[in-house]
């Protein structure tokens, strides 16, 4: 089988970060309450990078990721995805960045309910004006990726928790993105699928995948190659990027 090309590492071809933020800030202003979620944020992510961002909760980690995946704007600060700036960019631009670049996993799923698991993979690629030859062959291998070629025709209420999830992941997938990007993807599993997920993202770091991950799940927090570690919208600890195949566990003490 023709698997996706194999990523370098280096990135996605310019060779610089696949992520970089400088001065970054969040504020949520309702009117009535004026929250500073993220109060300036530095931060580099390199190709084939496995980085876990952790923090209590309210701490400003799924401001990040929704900004990291262009989901949301930032109120300051400079942010690059992959070398181009993503200020200025219209709406039209960023839905593009976000189905082509951007592969999100989210803790709930978010799967639609009434179609199949290969229907759930395949929509990204409809959107994507992808050909029907080309969708049929991706959707099949994304999800044989996650093992679950045996239940491509099941719907999501058919299927356990950790196979949804299974789903959303080669969902995310099936764009070939430059980065994955995951907000608490083992919050609604129990401690054997939550391990299953952790594996395969592990598995797919070391295929070359950029990984950004949010935890609070220590367990998976030491599988990635880097932490960094948000609070009050601050990043107060990183371990930095590790030689490749090195993960947090070796760089933090015990
Ligand atoms: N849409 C929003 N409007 C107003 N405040 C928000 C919004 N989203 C998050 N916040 C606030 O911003 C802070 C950071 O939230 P969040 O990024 O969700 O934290 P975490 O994911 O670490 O739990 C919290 O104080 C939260 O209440
Ligand atoms: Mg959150």
């Amino acid at each position: 089988m023709h698997v996706f090309r194999k990523r370098n590492g280096k990135g996605n071809g310019n060779g610089g970060p696949v992520i970089r933020m400088e001065g970054i800030t969040k504020v949520y202003d309702t009117g009535k309450v004026r929250v500073e979620a993220l109060r300036g944020i530095d931060l580099a992510i390199g190709g084939g990078e496995f980085v876990a961002i952790v923090g209590p909760s309210g701490s400003g980690k799924s401001t990040l990721m929704n900004l990291i995946g262009c989901l949301d704007t930032p109120t300051g600060g400079d942010y690059d995805l992959l070398g181009e700036p993503v200020k200025g960019l219209d709406r039209n631009r960023l839905s593009a960045v976000r189905n082509r670049r951007v592969g999100f996993v989210f803790q709930n799923f978010n799967l639609l309910p009434q179609i199949s698991a290969y229907e759930n993979v395949e929509l990204p690629l409809l959107f994507g004006s992808v050909s029907a030859k080309e969708r049929k062959r991706r959707t099949e291998e994304v999800l044989a990726r996650v093992g679950l070629e045996d239940r491509m025709e099941h719907k999501p209420t058919e299927l356990s928790g950790g196979q949804m999830q299974r789903v959303a992941i080669a969902r995310a997938l099936a764009m070939d993105p430059a980065i994955l990007l995951a907000d608490e993807p083992t919050g609604n599993l129990d401690s054997t699928s939550g391990g299953d997920i952790m594996a395969l993202f592990e598995d797919l770091w070391r295929q070359g995948r950029t990984i950004v991950v949010i935890t609070h799940d220590a367990a998976l927090s030491r599988r990635a190659s880097r932490v960094v570690e948000i609070r009050d919208g601050r990043i107060t600890r990183d371990t930095g990027a590790r030689p490749e195949g090195g993960n947090a566990r070796e760089a933090l003490p015990e």
